[in-house]
């Protein structure tokens, strides 16, 4: 059976984020939808209805999603974020400086956002996002903990969007790797997570990565049994059945509280 340092050293060889970007999320491929519409206007809502604020917000393995960030830019004085593999932290930091090679979210925002002061709202949101993440930091997820930077603090809000379906092969790893996204955050933080439903597999041009296959009600165990209370679990259904080269059967988004440390 395949064990996590299997899955991060073939993830290591093959997972191009920016490759990604380019396959699945610019307007009019089959992943638009669900990967930048869907879950940023689950983000916003959440993030700016309660509104949820705090110093430092954690985000793992963000590589591709730097949009979800957005909508947290006015409510945290800093992102720190959290990637194991250089290229998708290296792209990150291009996003950052501006680099004109570098995927742009501006399409998207311009697709999403008829209205030219709703755009400009999110433009801004861009560049402020750009300003506050003060740190991007190397750290793996193993079976035994995440291996992280000992200086790393507590945070007041955890975002882990698309992340654990990708290092954790089995239920086993996906609670350890919950629990220690639980250790990193203070009690009474918030956590926010969008995780792959029914997925096996998903192409990266021809070559196939695996996922790890779970159910809502199996996510939502695991998160409890972390310390969290869960606050609001929605599943979305994929909207493009004819998008074959990834097996997902729905999307959970899982927005939680921690009530103790486990
Ligand atoms: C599919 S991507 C995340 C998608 C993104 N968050 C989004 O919203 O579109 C999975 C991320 O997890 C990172 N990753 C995979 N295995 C890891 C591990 N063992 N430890 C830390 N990060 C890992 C990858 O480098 C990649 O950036």
């Amino acid at each position: 059976m395949a064990n996590m340092s299997c899955w991060t050293s073939l993830y290591g060889d093959w997972f191009d984020a920016e490759r990604i970007l380019f396959e699945y999320f610019t307007m009019g491929s089959g992943g638009f939808h669900d990967a930048v519409a869907q879950p940023l206007q689950q983000v916003d809502r959440v993030v700016n209805s309660i509104p949820l604020k705090g110093d430092l917000l954690i985000a793992y393995g963000i590589s591709t999603g730097t949009h979800l960030l957005f909508p947290a830019c006015n409510n945290f004085k800093e992102i720190i974020v959290v990637d194991f593999l250089d290229r998708n932290i290296q792209l990150i930091e291009k996003w950052q400086k501006k680099d004109p090679k570098t995927f742009s979210w501006k399409r998207a925002i311009e697709c999403l956002y008829e209205n030219e002061e709703e755009r400009e709202k999110w433009f801004e949101r861009e560049e402020k996002t750009r300003t506050i993440i003060k740190q991007v930091v190397r750290a793996e997820f193993t079976e035994e903990a995440m291996h992280a930077p000992p200086s790393l603090p507590q945070a007041d809000c955890l975002f882990s969007p698309f992340f654990l379906n990708h290092l954790c092969p089995t239920k086993e790893a996906f609670a350890t790797s919950v629990k220690n996204m639980s250790s990193m955050l203070k009690v009474g933080g918030h956590m926010l997570m969008h995780v792959f439903i029914g997925a096996t597999f998903f192409m990266q041009g021809n070559f196939k990565l695996p996922m790890f296959c779970i159910d809502e009600e199996s996510v939502k165990k695991v998160v409890s049994k972390s310390g969290f209370v869960i606050l609001e679990t929605e599943m979305n259904k994929r909207v493009n059945p004819k998008f074959s080269t990834f097996d997902f059967t729905a999307i959970m988004f899982l927005f939680a509280c921690k009530e103790r440390d486990v």
